[in-house]
């Protein structure tokens, strides 16, 4: 039995199902991985938690606090840095904002993660699309891992895929229907509704955030794709590289002209290049796709990722619906994947 230290930074909501999940599968991943998943503290904006020490060593029994969130003494002055200290090694868990402008926090906490020879597993984009490269070559010099599957569609398998059970293919062109908001607007639009209806009715249910603009301007599908294609294709694509086109000002109008050319309407994110020596692009944007299109049929907050290759044809995967336990069920898959061979 294998006992893993984690700490968990985020306790949102991606964060909070990412804590139950641990909790849920506890015994599971005792059982079938010979993993003891233990979950040393939390640190969030506003403090920090530790949940055992070296001293007190963890038992499941820490998981049955059932509202954390509310019920917790969150300490300001217990840091990161306290966490990787007192435990050595192990796993940081990024769950905070992607921020597209300056990648921070999650860009800092990485860093201080890697630097102590701490792997990391992130859910947030920002630093990773932003500075590429710095902190890959960190976690090389430090032998340790990042894995960003919560941060490329999450439940939706893709860096897996284009890593692993495409190995030896060349990859010539990567599609994906990446957003879970986006696919859901416009799958309702399809059904009839208005755009201003359609997001009402996708943040109602919690699929799009109350500030949707990442979403509906098509940043989040540039920032996924980036980061599917620096790690799948050897890339440094940045983010101000990428052409991003999003949703916003599509009409139930536009919507009909589509139907009438039988045609479906989606938003997606490409990576190909013109030539075997031609640098790679980045492109995101509105496409009419032929019914029989692999991603055409995905609907709601559903997604999607088509590899095109050399060697095995197109590759399509699909599902994976845009939640925030389905993040937090990504992390837990990267978590596994790192100490666990089948
Ligand atoms: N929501 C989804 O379905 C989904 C799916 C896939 C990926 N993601 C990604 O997952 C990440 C988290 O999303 P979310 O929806 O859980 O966000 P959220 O609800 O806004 O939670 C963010 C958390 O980060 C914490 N935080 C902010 N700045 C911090 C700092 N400097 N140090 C430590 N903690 C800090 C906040 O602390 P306080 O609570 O104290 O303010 C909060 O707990 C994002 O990067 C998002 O893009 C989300």
């Amino acid at each position: 039995m294998e006992k893993i230290n984690i700490i968990l930074v985020g306790f949102g909501r991606v964060g909070q199902a990412f804590f139950n999940l641990l909790r849920e599968k506890y015994d599971y991943c005792r059982a079938r991985y010979g993993l003891e998943l233990e979950l040393r503290g939390i640190v969030r904006n506003k403090g920090s938690i530790l949940l055992s020490s070296t001293q007190r060593v963890m038992t499941p029994a820490y998981f049955l606090t059932e509202d954390l969130d509310t019920l917790a003494d969150w300490i300001p002055s217990i840091t990161l840095s306290d966490f990787l200290e007192e435990f050595g090694s192990g796993i940081v868990v990024d769950c905070t904002p992607s921020n597209l402008e300056n990648g921070e926090p999650g860009f800092t906490i990485m860093k201080a993660a890697l630097e102590k020879g701490w792997h990391v597993v992130t859910a947030s984009k920002g630093a990773l699309v932003l500075r590429p490269g710095e902190l890959q070559n960190l976690s090389k010099e430090k032998n340790v891992l990042i894995k960003a599957s919560g941060a490329t569609a999450a439940a939706l398998p893709t860096l897996d895929v284009g890593l692993n059970s495409l190995a030896g293919a060349t990859i010539q062109a990567i599609e994906g229907l990446l957003n879970g908001t986006c696919n859901y607007i416009l799958t309702r639009m399809n059904e009839g509704l208005s755009y201003d209806q359609a997001l009402e009715e996708a943040q109602e249910k919690g699929i799009a955030e109350r500030d949707p603009s990442l979403d509906v301007g098509g940043w989040d599908t540039a920032a996924k794709m980036i980061l599917i294609a620096n790690q799948v294709l050897g890339t440094e694509i940045r983010l101000s590289e990428a052409i991003v086109r999003g949703i916003v000002g599509i009409t139930p109008e536009i919507i009909e002209k589509t139907r009438r050319l039988d045609k479906v309407l989606k938003l997606i994110g490409k990576c190909d290049r013109e030539s075997y020596d031609a640098p790679w692009k980045v492109e995101v944007g509105l496409a009419l796709l032929d019914r029989e299109h692999p991603l055409a049929g995905i609907n709601e907050a559903n997604k999607g990722i088509i590899f095109y290759t050399d060697t095995m044809g197109w590759v399509a995967v699909s599902g994976g619906k845009s939640d925030p336990r389905g993040a937090a069920a990504a992390l837990l898959k990267d978590i596994i994947s790192i100490y666990w061979r089948a």
